[in-house]
């Protein structure tokens, strides 16, 4: 598909690697709805490039299904035809008010598994699907009959069977990609997986050193993922049309054995 004229909804794209596809695309010649729960870092990116370029709407809990459709009515009613989204929402881990269990509450209670799946799983899934429900009825944007496309984020904390809650919450979101793809496709709407290693966004700036050392031994380049190389990675996806139905991992070769 082309980038260029198209509108994306990116959420999480107040921060990180949303932000960063943001401003990809949108120097490519898209128009971006960011859906964020950091209303002042999405209304910053929509004052830089303007409103009929990065439309801000508002702080947003992806979680919760009313303020999800109400932000995507906002995004129609401001760009009309929707081509796609890229999920990019996520918390690392729960919020230190929601305690463990077991030895100094170290090990993962349901209600921390339950707060890190609603945001990193469900709610990715509820995006997704509410913005399909758009796409579906809008004609198709190309003679091959694409009609949009949806880019979901995982991480190689979900493959390689790392960190509990968030590494289910990820390997859940790559288990989507195919099975959503199939059940899209007779619509014309691909969709795709990115799981990335670790990249520099606030959600990586407290990573104790013992882990980025654990990450350097045996990989290239030696160091973390720019947020720059994710967005040129969802470029790729967007434009190019066989892509369908997988998971790319961006990780310079890290497996994770912790
Ligand atoms: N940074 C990494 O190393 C890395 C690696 C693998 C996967 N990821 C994934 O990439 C995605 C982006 O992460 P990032 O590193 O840019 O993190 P980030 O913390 O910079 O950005 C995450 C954004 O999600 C938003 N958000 C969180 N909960 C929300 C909610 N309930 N409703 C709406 N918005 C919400 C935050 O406000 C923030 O703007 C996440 O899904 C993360 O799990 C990141």
């Amino acid at each position: 598909m082309k980038i260029s004229g198209n509108t994306f909804i990116v959420t999480g794209g107040a921060s990180g690697l949303g932000e960063s596809t943001i401003r990809k695309i949108v120097g490519q010649g898209a128009n971006a709805v960011v859906i964020d729960l950091n209303e002042e870092g999405a209304k910053k990116l929509s004052e830089e490039f303007g409103e009929d370029r990065v439309l801000a709407t508002g702080s947003v809990n992806v979680t919760d299904e009313a303020q999800v459709e109400k932000a995507l009515a906002l995004a129609v009613e401001h760009f009309g035809t929707i081509a796609g989204a890229i999920i990019c929402h996520g918390v690392a881990g729960a919020v230190p008010s929601i305690p463990g269990f077991g030895p100094n509450n170290a090990l993962t209670s349901f209600q921390q598994m339950k707060f890190v799946s609603d945001i990193n799983y469900l709610a990715v899934f509820c995006v997704a699907q509410k913005v399909v429900e758009i796409i579906m009825k809008q004609e198709p944007l190309n003679e091959e009959g694409e009609r949009g496309i949806i880019v979901m984020v995982s991480s190689v904390a979900g493959l390689d069977g790392s960190t509990s809650a968030y590494g289910p919450s990820k390997a859940a979101v790559a288990g989507l990609v195919l099975p959503l793809a199939r059940e899209w496709a007779p619509f014309g709407i691909r969709v795709a997986g990115i799981a990335p290693g670790y990249f520099v966004t606030p959600m990586t700036t407290n990573l104790p050193e013992e882990y980025q050392s654990m990450l350097i031994p045996n990989v290239f380049p030696k160091r973390l993922g720019l947020p720059a190389e994710f967005a040129n990675t969802v470029s790729y996806v967007l434009e190019n049309v066989m892509v369908n139905g997988s998971i790319l991992r961006l990780d310079a070769g890290v497996r994770l054995t912790y």
